[in-house]
């Protein structure tokens, strides 16, 4: 019997990892079983203490329960705890380590694959939801000249400045006019409802990057606002999708998969 693992959400239908882990899997010539775990929005921890009962080995977890699996796990990674959400577990015995890879997969996906360094440029985040939380450490460690969290609840960032420090600068959206970032990351939920976080026009530096975290066949609103706006480096989160993976491949399986080939065939298929 292989070693089982899953991705555990609702809704799960749609998701990618299954593929992505089967190909990592096939690439590092493990003997692993990875699914879709549907669980009611009610019942995560019945559906992951069936799972384990099951013999499952780790899942990975989307929306909504990133914030259930924190609360889940008895071990924490340090980033899982900065950003208080958890895609990954791995289950040992009677332990669940939990820890959140998201954020590494931003960065890598930002460095390995496009080239874009975060260390020394100046990085504008939108959003502060889970999405956002996750990725704050990561990024902050990178030592980027600046990073600014912009939100239309301006209360909700400031929050984030007791967990973060003074490393990171809150901004609202209407504060960003006049200023310029070489890197903006789309961590809102605005392009899943096809709308636009309220940016000012001239945000984007000259030869700056654009990155929508959410992925899909069409343009998002966010990458369609940085194309009006001249802007040449835009790109979804497809590439962050299969770094996360690949961090998560790591933590279970102790090898790290080659995400290049994985990432073009996704391309391939979404286009
Ligand atoms: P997630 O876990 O995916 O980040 P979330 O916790 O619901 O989801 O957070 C959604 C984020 O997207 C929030 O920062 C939200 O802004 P508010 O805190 O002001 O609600 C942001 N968001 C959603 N729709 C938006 C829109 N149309 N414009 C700007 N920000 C938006």
């Amino acid at each position: 019997m292989p070693d089982q693992y899953a991705v555990i959400g609702n809704p799960v239908a749609h998701s990618k990892s299954p593929q992505i882990h089967a190909e990592f899997a096939r690439q590092t010539g493990q003997d692993l079983r990875y699914d879709r775990l549907l669980a009611p929005t009610d019942a995560f921890i019945e559906t992951v203490n069936a799972f384990r009962a099951r013999g499952g080995r780790g899942l990975n977890v989307t929306l909504p329960f990133k914030g259930e699996a924190f609360r889940l796990a008895g071990v924490l990674s340090e980033r899982a705890r900065a950003a208080q959400a958890v895609n990954t577990l791995k289950f040992e015995g009677n332990a669940t380590f939990g820890d959140n890879t998201d954020g590494a997969g931003l960065v890598n996906d930002l460095e390995r694959n496009l080239g874009c360094p975060v260390t020394g440029r100046r990085v504008l985040l939108l959003g502060a939801g889970g999405a956002a939380r996750g990725v704050i450490k990561p990024l902050l460690e990178q030592q980027p000249a600046r990073l600014v969290l912009a939100n239309r609840t301006l209360g909700k960032a400031q929050l984030l400045l007791q967990i973060f420090g003074s490393g990171l600068e809150i901004s609202a959206y209407a504060a960003l006019a006049g200023q310029q970032f070489d890197l903006v990351v789309n961590a809102t939920s605005a392009s899943l409802a096809g709308k636009l976080p309220p940016l000012p026009a001239g945000v984007f530096a000259p030869g700056g990057q654009a990155y929508d975290m959410m992925y899909g066949r069409a343009e998002t609103p966010f990458l369609a606002f940085a194309r009006s706006e001249g802007v040449a480096a835009r790109v979804d989160g497809l590439g962050m999708l299969v770094e996360q993976a690949a961090e998560s491949f790591f933590i279970w399986r102790g090898l790290h998969p080659d995400t290049a080939p994985v990432l073009k065939l996704l391309r391939q298929a979404t286009a």
